[in-house]
């Protein structure tokens, strides 16, 4: 016999009273054994699944704002007409069910046709093809959105990795852990690419851009021509230089391969030793815990991200990884590895792996050698267009004119490179959109989402409320008595609200 599911709320097909449905509000009920979140927005009422595309978090905690509603978890955010997923990390669309009023009676029909997206482009603007370096985060979401806004001309996405895109973030979180299956990692299969007529060309390194011929070169010493070309190569990982660096005991983590490599290492180790404690290392640390190994993490800080999110966070971070078992070397760093990993405070901690996590470098060659102008990036302009006509560039690469803080800022977030993906791509297609979405990045650490809203390399004040302990807070980084960012553990709604609040200022 089926079993039924346990469902939230009323059963939203008999109807409710409009009364119970709170104005500017949301609530879960069900349909036919499926639940409906009812939303009430502007005098509007609409139906739509409650669950997020991205990783399922519950929009019905999220923020309503104008017509969309915001999932608490990463922030992607769905336009309550269409369903469609108009920020990223969601792609995909939520499904929306029709609502019949009769009487004071709100009702749920049946469920709506996907309708098209809110934003198609003139049939005008049509390059004829379009090239993406990198297939990565921006490379993949500038394709993805190409498609959805009817652009039909050629796509070609030219990735030197071999996987189809994924999504990166997993790498060093559950799929590291051994959480989720492999199943979770690619953004989409072999058919999408298929169905959508994006020619993905995989295991093709570009190593050369001309832009009198406007063609980039593969290292097959084959040439690809375009009229618009998205520059998207992300970022690359530092890698250690001290003596026995070079052993296959060391990794590093930025693909799916390295991820593989580790997770391979792992099931045969028994002590690890990661280097660096920023957002991978310490991710990689948890996961690895998960694992059951012995995890050290070596690292020059006094504390743990505190050049981030400050000494509080620093000091939360480092005791929440200590209560699952993490052992701690910090203001020292590593000088030789052999059987052991030899640090300049004199110790030695033997370790069968080590994966150093010590930062990443943008990958550049093609723009510099191409003279496209190079800020510590690429330098683009608010519509992420390079110094030279008709090239883009978006991502770990890009650096751009942020709206919030005046400043020409280069960032290495999930989220920010799918959505200047999605901006360029537009913008490639003639939209002429300025790109201001305020960076936002998550990390994840055991059972603490750690979120953050804006950019603050610096800042002259740190305001607390709620209690970082308790992982129940949100801290304000303020300059000259302006908040550049927020960093919060489960304060989501304050979170969306920051991001709100900041890009409306
Ligand atoms: C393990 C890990 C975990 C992360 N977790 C988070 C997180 O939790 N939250 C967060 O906000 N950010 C996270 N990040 C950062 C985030 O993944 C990056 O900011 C994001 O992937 C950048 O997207 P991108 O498209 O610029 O570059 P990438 O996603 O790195 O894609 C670059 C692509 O370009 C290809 N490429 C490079 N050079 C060439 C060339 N010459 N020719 C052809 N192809 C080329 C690469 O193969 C790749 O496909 C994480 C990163 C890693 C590595
Ligand atoms: S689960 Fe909704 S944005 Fe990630």
């Amino acid at each position: 016999m089926k079993e039924e599911k346990k469902l939230a709320g009323p059963d939203l097909s008999k109807g409710v009273p409009l009364d119970d449905l709170p104005s500017e509000g949301m609530l879960t009920g069900h349909v036919d054994n499926e639940e409906v979140l009812l939303v009430q927005s502007r005098g509007e009422v609409f139906a739509i699944s409650p669950h997020c595309t991205h990783y399922n978090g519950p929009l019905a905690e999220g923020l309503l704002v104008g017509d969309t509603v915001c999932c608490p978890w990463h922030h992607a955010c769905f336009d309550l007409r269409t369903g469609e997923a108009v920020r990223a990390p969601a792609l995909s669309p939520v499904t929306c069910w029709e609502v019949l009023r009769s009487g004071g009676l709100i009702k749920v029909g049946p469920k709506r046709k996907r309708s098209q997206p809110r934003t198609r482009i003139e049939p005008t603007a049509k390059p004829e093809r379009i090239v993406i370096v990198g297939g990565g985060a921006a490379g993949f979401a500038a394709a993805e959105m190409a498609r959805r806004v009817g652009y039909q001309n050629s796509i070609a996405m030219l990735s030197s990795d071999t996987a189809l895109p994924y999504d990166r973030p997993n790498l060093s979180k559950d799929y590291l852990a051994g959480t989720i299956p492999f199943d979770y990692v690619p953004l989409r299969d072999k058919g999408f690419y298929e169905e959508n007529g994006i020619e993905i060309q995989l295991g093709k390194n570009v190593v050369a851009l001309d832009v009198r011929t406007r063609e980039v070169r593969l290292s097959d010493g084959k040439s690809v021509a375009y009229d618009r070309l998205l520059l998207a190569t992300g970022a690359e990982p530092v890698r250690l230089t001290i003596p026995g660096a070079e052993q296959p005991q060391v990794h590093t983590l930025r693909s799916l391969a390295d991820s593989n490599a580790i997770i391979e290492a792992s099931k045969t180790s028994k002590r690890v030793v990661v280097v660096g404690a920023s957002f991978i290392g310490l991710e990689v640390a948890a996961s690895l815990r998960a694992r059951k190994l012995e995890v050290h993490v070596v690292a020059p800080d006094k504390r743990p991200m505190e050049h981030i999110l400050g000494p509080e966070m620093g000091d939360f971070i480092r005791t929440l990884h200590e209560e699952h078992g993490v052992i701690f070397h910090l203001e020292t760093k590593p000088k030789a590895i052999d059987k052991a990993v030899h640090l300049e405070s004199g110790e030695a901690i033997d370790a069968d792996l080590v994966v150093a996590g010590i930062g990443v470098r943008p990958r550049l060659g093609l723009a510099e050698n191409a003279e496209l102008k190079i800020d510590r990036g690429v330098a683009v302009d608010q519509y992420l267009e390079t110094s030279t006509p008709n090239i883009f560039a978006a991502g770990d690469i890009a650096r751009w004119p942020d709206s919030h803080s005046g400043e020409n800022i280069r960032v290495e977030h999930w989220v920010v490179a799918e959505r200047q993906g999605q901006a360029a791509a537009m913008n490639i297609l003639g939209a002429r959109e300025r790109f201001t979405q305020v960076p936002f990045f998550w990390s994840q650490h055991y059972d603490a989402p750690i979120n953050y809203v804006g950019h603050a390399e610096t800042w002259d004040k740190i305001e607390i409320e709620g209690d970082v302990m308790s992982k129940d807070c949100l801290v304000r980084f303020k300059r000259n008595g302006r908040v550049a960012a927020v960093a919060s553990i489960f304060r989501d709604l304050q979170s969306l609200q920051a991001e709100v609040e900041m890009e409306h200022v």
